[in-house]
């Protein structure tokens, strides 16, 4: 009449939870996205991502140093420039914004922390995609694998650690590698965007970076129907030298996560993005729902599922609730 089996057992008292708690997120794991925006004098809040901010080159360095003191894992830097072009000029000048921002923050935090920059063009470019397009306006594979190639040379000049190619273009990482060794850049790593789906998820991104992208990106970005898909593209990423690998986003697609990280042997990250944030931060301020409990569920999710790393807006106060023992 009494159950042989009681899993409540191991239930009872936080200290026994605790011990027996099979998934523990680590400070050490989190890397924080960071805008910088071009002609600030002061950090700038961003309506729909409410806590993160457009940086000044200024208070992106304080805030990298923050950063660090708090015990996270790495930096992911996005740059919005002022002017833009055809073909992202501004992304492979060594005076744009994000290069200029990369080596500010390198110098300030030197080798304490991992300094990583996007490498994409969307920022950079005036129709706001990815690439650079043909006369009809689709997007040119080939020539963008050029640009990447020099931008991915300028990043690693101004001395980022890790670049994380984010265009989704075919063969973009082995361009990049052949580039960044030819260019004498053989320690710069790659965390490879592999699995980044065309996803409604970016909403509040696109505000952040004040992108002047019409239409979608559903010519170079995955389709959320897709599994298999996905795991060619993270096949062919570590083929042509990816040090990591990415999964974006991370909540809706932890099942692709879980099956990348079952698969491949170098180190898998998820991104939490803009929108996945914003969810959450809405329903919070309207009292819905217990917002470090869901920031830390969450999060627990992600690693759950196979992420080493995870990039997340809420990277630092995650930090300082995981140090508090929440
Ligand atoms: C492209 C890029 C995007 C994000 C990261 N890198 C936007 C896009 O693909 O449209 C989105 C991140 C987020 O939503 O938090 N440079």
């Amino acid at each position: 009449m009494f159950p042989a089996v009681r899993p409540r057992r191991l239930r009872r008292t936080p200290a026994i939870r605790r011990l027996v708690a099979e998934t523990r997120p680590a400070p050490a794991e989190l890397v924080l996205p960071m805008f910088v925006r071009e002609g600030l004098t002061e950090s700038r809040p961003i309506s729909s991502l409410p806590g993160v901010v457009q940086h000044s080159r200024d208070s992106l360095r304080k805030a990298a140093v923050e950063a660090v003191q708090a015990g996270i894992g790495g930096l992911m830097l996005f740059g919005v420039p002022l002017t833009r072009d055809e073909v992202g000029s501004a992304g492979t000048d060594p005076d744009g914004i994000l290069n200029a921002a990369i080596s500010d923050v390198v110098s300030e935090v030197g080798d304490a922390t991992v300094v990583m920059s996007d490498l994409c063009l969307d920022e950079f470019t005036s129709h706001g995609h990815c690439g650079v397009l043909r006369p009809d306006g689709s997007v040119d594979n080939d020539a963008t694998l050029r640009r990447y190639a020099d931008m991915a040379v300028a990043q690693a000049a101004a001395g980022a650690h890790v670049l994380g190619p984010s265009g989704m273009m075919d063969g973009q990482i082995g361009v990049v590698r052949e580039a960044l060794d030819k260019a004498g850049y053989t320690d710069t790593a790659m965390l490879a965007y592999a699995v980044k789906y065309a996803s409604a998820f970016y909403g509040p991104f696109r505000e952040a970076v004040e992108s002047t992208l019409q239409g979608d990106r559903k010519t170079y970005q995955q389709d959320p129907a897709n599994l298999r898909e996905a795991m060619r593209e993270v096949a062919l990423d570590v083929a042509e030298g990816a040090d990591m690998v990415m999964v974006k986003p991370a909540l809706p697609y932890l099942d692709v996560l879980s099956s990348v990280a079952a698969t491949v042997d170098v180190p898998v990250a998820a991104y939490q993005v803009s929108g996945e944030y914003a969810m959450v931060e809405a329903a919070a301020a309207n009292g819905w729902i217990d917002r470090e409990r869901v920031i830390l569920e969450q999060l627990t999710s992600i690693r759950r599922a196979g992420a080493q790393i995870i990039l997340t807006y809420w990277a630092v106060e995650a930090a300082q609730l995981l140090r508090q023992g929440y």
